[in-house]
């Protein structure tokens, strides 16, 4: 039987690069009944009242999984994210992206292979801003023992079950005392209790970014909150080749929303030169967490296809032009297929 799925094109480059996506799993022979749904401006464009409509949560709670392009998220004014809805909404606690270099994808570095673990539910992105009075703002930040000892865990856990040597704990505990100040105790005391085979530190943020343009393979599992975790998802993706490279998920115990790094990219949204390879990445992870969630060997099996079939493609310079190639979005698509 078909696995269900809710794919989210979002807004921007989203269609064009969910589209894309989308036909590479079909050609890898993964079954998948795809029922789409909108988030963001696509969603009041198709006539919803709001931008993360209640028939989408439901449907992403009723299937557990869903693949979604970026949604626009004004800047200074406006709506709030839908993106930080929708984790906190679902609770999905997680936010995962692994960075690596690849073959033929230009970078600076080598051997790079690592993974940001990101906090996706509290921090600064908690929305609790104040005008105190004109000329005056506040923005609080919100750190709990129970948010920061469950990433901790889930950080620590990935670390063992990949076979990884160590996490690396991001933080600004010497000005945040009280809340980064808890979040690294909550770390400190989940290795100590848990999962001592595995190495441990502790390292300042602005210190650590400065540490990762020197040398990115000095760090394995990065573990940090949301707002740290955001800005170095992007630090990181400068370090590999680019946004169009680095996949994400956000995980909760109830389901999973896979997704890249990259935004709407509205400046060359309908052009058709978007790169879909970091949405690709994202269904690819997609897919081993079906494996393993729904005990379904064949998804994992897709999974290693298409990533072969990327790679080669890769190598092969069939690109796009944000990796110094040729192609556009559904070429370099299409690539792909014709490799699975
Ligand atoms: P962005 O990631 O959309 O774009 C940054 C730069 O990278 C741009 O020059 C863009 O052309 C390029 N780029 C991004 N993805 C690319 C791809 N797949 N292929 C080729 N080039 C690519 O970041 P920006 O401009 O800060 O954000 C635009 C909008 O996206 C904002 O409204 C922001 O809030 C939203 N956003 C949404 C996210 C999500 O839905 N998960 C994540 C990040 C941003």
């Amino acid at each position: 039987m078909s696995t269900k799925v809710v794919l989210i094109p979002g807004d921007g480059i989203g269609p064009e690069v969910a589209e894309a996506a989308q036909r590479v799993i079909d050609a890898s022979g993964a079954d998948i009944a795809w029922t789409v749904r909108h988030a963001g401006e696509a969603a009041l464009a198709a006539g919803e009242k709001q931008l993360l409509p209640q028939s989408t949560l439901d449907l992403i709670a009723e299937y557990g999984v869903a693949l979604k392009g970026p949604c626009t998220t004004p800047v200074g004014t406006g709506f709030r994210s839908v993106n930080v809805l929708l984790r906190k909404t679902l609770d999905l606690y997680a936010a995962v992206r692994p960075i690596r270099t690849m073959a033929g994808v230009h970078s600076r570095y080598e051997n790079v292979d690592l993974v940001i673990v990101r906090e996706n539910t509290e921090g600064l992105y908690a929305g609790i801003e104040n005008e105190i009075t004109k000329g005056v703002t506040t923005s609080i930040k919100v750190a709990t023992e129970g948010a920061s000892r469950r990433i901790a865990d889930y950080a620590f856990r990935y670390c063992r079950e990949r076979g990884r040597k160590k996490v690396s704990v991001f933080h600004k505990a010497n000005i945040m005392k009280l809340t980064d100040g808890l979040f690294i105790r909550c770390a400190r005391e989940v290795h100590d209790a848990h999962y001592q085979d595995i190495a441990y530190e502790e390292v300042i943020v602005d210190a650590a970014c400065m540490k990762m343009v020197q040398d990115p393979t000095k760090f394995d599992v990065i573990l940090a909150e949301n707002l740290y975790g955001d800005i170095i998802s992007d630090l990181c993706a400068g370090l590999v080749g680019g946004l169009g490279v680095t996949p994400g998920a956000n995980i909760g115990e109830k389901g999973a929303v896979f997704e890249a790094v990259h935004g709407s990219a509205p400046d060359i949204a309908g052009k058709g030169v978007a790169n879909p390879l970091a949405l690709v990445m994202s269904g690819v992870m997609m897919l081993n967490w079906l494996s393993v969630r729904r005990s379904e060997p064949r998804f994992a099996e897709c999974a290693t296809r298409i990533r072969r079939a990327y790679d080669r493609a890769l190598t092969e310079g069939a690109t796009t032009r944000d990796l110094g190639g040729k192609l556009g979005t559904m070429e370099f698509a299409d690539a792909r297929v014709a490799r699975l």
